[in-house]
C-alpha cells in the first residue's frame, strides 16, 4: 500500500479543458496566459518562424550539449535581460533551463543546498505554482501582503510590516515585471525601499522575469530587476521566455544567480550543473536554439522587437479600453502586463463562466490579451452587475 494521496488538478490547465469543451460560439477565454491576437490566435512570431527554417537547413547536429545548455544562448539572453555590463559580471553564473519553472525550481534547489532553514516570502497573490515549486523544494514558504483587490493598490506598508519578522539569509520573492495575476507594479521609490530592506536585513531576492517587453519595453521592463541586483550582494533571477518569444510549449528559460563571495562562483555554478543534471540532465535545445538564432541576428532581433512591440500596444490598447467602460476597471489603465484581477467574488466568476461563457481563473484574474476590440461590450455587459462599489470580495 502506498503513501500516495489524490491531487487535485491544476485548475489553471484544468481551465483550459472547460473552455475547449463549451459549445458556445461566443464562449470567451480570459483564463491562462498566453498571448492572443485580434483574431483570438496565438500566432508562432515571425522571427521564430525565420529562426526555425534557418535551424532546419543549417543545424548539423542535435548531439547532447551538456547540463548548461547552450551557452551562447545563456550569453546573448543575458545581456538582454541584465544589460551587456552586469551580464559580463564575475559574480553572475547563468544556466539555461526548461522555461520559467525550471529555473525556478533550480534556484529553489541550490537555496535548500545554500540555506536550508531559508524561509521564502511570497506576496499574496501570486502566480498559483510560486509556493508548490519552492515547497517542493523543501523550503519554507511565508506570505506577506502585497496587493489589496478590492481598492486595486499595493499594500506597501502591509507587505514591509510583515517582512519585518524576515531573517538573514531568507528569500524575498519579486516579480521582476508584469505581475501576474494583478499587473499592479512598485514604484521606483518603492523598488528601491525593497532593495534597501534586503540590504539591511540580509534578505535574497529572487527575481522571476516572465513578461520582459509586454509592458513597457524591453529596456524599460528590465530597469527594476537590474536596480535590485546593483544594489544587492546576492540574488537569483528566474527568466521565460514563453511569452516574449511566444515559445510556451518549447520550455525555454534561463536561471542567473548572482554571488557575493566571487571566490565561490565556480562553486555555485557546479552546484547548479550537478542539480540540473540531476533534475532534467539537460535543458531541451530547440527552443533555445530559435532564441539564440535570433539574437545572433540583427535582422531577426529587428523583426522580433517590432512584433513584440504590436503585441505590448495591443494589450495596453485594451487595457485603456476595459478601464474606461467601468469606473471600478479604471486601475487597470495604470497596470501592466498580460493580467488584471477584477474586484468579483469567487461564485461571480462561476456565474459568468455559466451565464456569458467567459472564462477566467478563480480568483477574478483575467488574461487582457484574451480580449478583443468586438468582445469587449460582451464581456462588460456579463461583468458590470457584478462590480458593486459596496461588495465584499473575499
Ligand atoms: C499563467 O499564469 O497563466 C501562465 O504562466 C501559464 C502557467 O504555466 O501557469
Amino acid at each position: 500500500m502506498s503513501s500516495l494521496v489524490p491531487q487535485p488538478p491544476d485548475a489553471l490547465l484544468g481551465l483550459i479543458a472547460l473552455f475547449k469543451a463549451d459549445p458556445r460560439p461566443d464562449k470567451i477565454d480570459l483564463g491562462v496566459g498566453v498571448f492572443r491576437d485580434a483574431t483570438g490566435a496565438t500566432p508562432v512570431m515571425r522571427a521564430v518562424k525565420s529562426a526555425e527554417a534557418l535551424l532546419l537547413s543549417n543545424q548539423s547536429s542535435k548531439s547532447y550539449l551538456g547540463a548548461e545548455g547552450d551557452e551562447i544562448y545563456t550569453g546573448l539572453l543575458g545581456r538582454l535581460v541584465l544589460g551587456s555590463e552586469r551580464a559580463a559580471s564575475d559574480r553572475i553564473a547563468g544556466i539555461q533551463t526548461p522555461g520559467g519553472t525550471g529555473a525556478l525550481r533550480l534556484g529553489a534547489e541550490l537555496i535548500g543546498r545554500a540555506w536550508p532553514d531559508a524561509t521564502v516570502w511570497i506576496g499574496t497573490p501570486t502566480w498559483p505554482n510560486h509556493g508548490p515549486i519552492f515547497s517542493a523544494a523543501g523550503l519554507a514558504i511565508r506570505s506577506h501582503r502585497f496587493y489589496d483587490v478590492a481598492s486595486a493598490t499595493i499594500d506597501f506598508d502591509g507587505m514591509m510590516s510583515d517582512l519585518a519578522a524576515a531573517k538573514a539569509d531568507d528569500i524575498l520573492l519579486l516579480h521582476g515585471c508584469g505581475h501576474n495575476p494583478t499587473g499592479a507594479w512598485f514604484a521606483p521609490s518603492q523598488w528601491a525601499q525593497i532593495a534597501e530592506l534586503c540590504v539591511r536585513k540580509g534578505l535574497i531576492p529572487f527575481v522571476d522575469l516572465a513578461y520582459q517587453g509586454l509592458d513597457d519595453g524591453l529596456e524599460e521592463d528590465a530597469v527594476l530587476a537590474r536596480a535590485v541586483l546593483e544594489r544587492v550582494p546576492s540574488a537569483f533571477l528566474a527568466y521565460s521566455c514563453d511569452k516574449n518569444f511566444g515559445l510556451y510549449r518549447d520550455r525555454v528559460g534561463g536561471l542567473w544567480v548572482q554571488w557575493e563571495s566571487l571566490r565561490e562562483v565556480p562553486l555555485v555554478r557546479g552546484n547548479l550543473l550537478a542539480l540540473a543534471r540531476s533534475l532534467w540532465s539537460m535543458p531541451p535545445d530547440h527552443g533555445a536554439a530559435i532564441v539564440r538564432t535570433i539574437l545572433q541576428s540583427p535582422e531577426l532581433t529587428a523583426d522580433w522587437t517590432t512584433e513584440l512591440t504590436a503585441m505590448r500596444e495591443r494589450i495596453n490598447g485594451l487595457r485603456r479600453m476595459l478601464a474606461s467602460v467601468h469606473p471600478r476597471l479604471s486601475p487597470i489603465a495604470a497596470q501592466r502586463g498580460m493580467f488584471a484581477m477584477l474586484p468579483i467574488t469567487p461564485a461571480d466568476v462561476v456565474g459568468l463562466r455559466e451565464a456569458h461563457g467567459v472564462y477566467m481563473t478563480d480568483n477574478g484574474r483575467i488574461n487582457i490579451a484574451g480580449l478583443t476590440t468586438k468582445s469587449v461590450p460582451a464581456f462588460v455587459a456579463g461583468l458590470a452587475p457584478r462590480l458593486a462599489e459596496s461588495k465584499q470580495i473575499r
